[in-house]
């Protein structure tokens, strides 16, 4: 069994964009600049015969090359006090959202329960159990106005989740082409 998601990689000039804003909010745990990643599917674990489905079903999808705007920050909840992540926005995009739809579609094909959250496309940044105090505060005024423009997408990832004490970490297992 392998914990597998379906995600978009981002260049490196833009991880380390999103890396340098990190820092000075309690209780966060920040993603290392190589984890950072927007996620289109979680798969969980998944076992060999079910991945190579996964597999086939993501090397049929037809979907073209686009680029993608990082706009804001916001975070999600648990309850209506506890902050569990802080995430950078992604700006509407059909493109995104069509790719994101056969991504679905080809988890769904190949065996998988349809997700039953709306997408909402995000990078998440840190993790953890975040107080809602002035130093979260301050941070997220402070970056409120945080852009990345134009970020070229080329191509979908495949990744393995690595569960550790400190956190999670992931790597690449196969990238599927956009087609222009
Ligand atoms: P997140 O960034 O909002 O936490 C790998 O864990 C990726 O899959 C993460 O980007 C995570 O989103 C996403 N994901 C979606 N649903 C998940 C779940 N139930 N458990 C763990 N990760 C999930």
């Amino acid at each position: 069994m392998r914990r597998l998601f379906i995600a978009l990689s981002l260049p490196d000039e833009v991880r380390d964009r999103l890396s340098a804003i990190s820092g000075g909010v309690p209780g966060a745990r920040w993603l290392e600049p190589e984890n950072l990643h927007l996620t289109l599917r979680f798969l969980g674990e998944v076992d060999n015969g079910l991945a190579r489905d996964i597999d086939d079903a993501l090397h049929q999808i037809d979907a073209p090359p686009f680029e993608l705007t990082l706009t804001g920050l916001g975070v999600f909840t648990e309850g209506k006090r506890l902050i569990t992540s802080i995430w950078a926005g992604v700006e509407s995009n059909d493109t995104l959202k069509r790719l994101q739809a056969k991504v679905e579609q080809a988890a769904v094909r190949a065996g998988l329960p349809p997700e039953r959250r709306k997408f909402k496309p995000h990078v998440t940044l840190a993790r953890g159990r975040i107080e809602n105090t002035p130093k979260l505060e301050t941070f997220m005024t402070g970056h409120a106005l945080l852009r990345v423009d134009a970020i070229p997408v080329e191509s979908f990832t495949l990744y393995s989740s690595h569960l550790h004490q400190s956190g999670a970490s992931y790597s690449a297992e196969i990238t599927y082409p956009l087609k222009r």
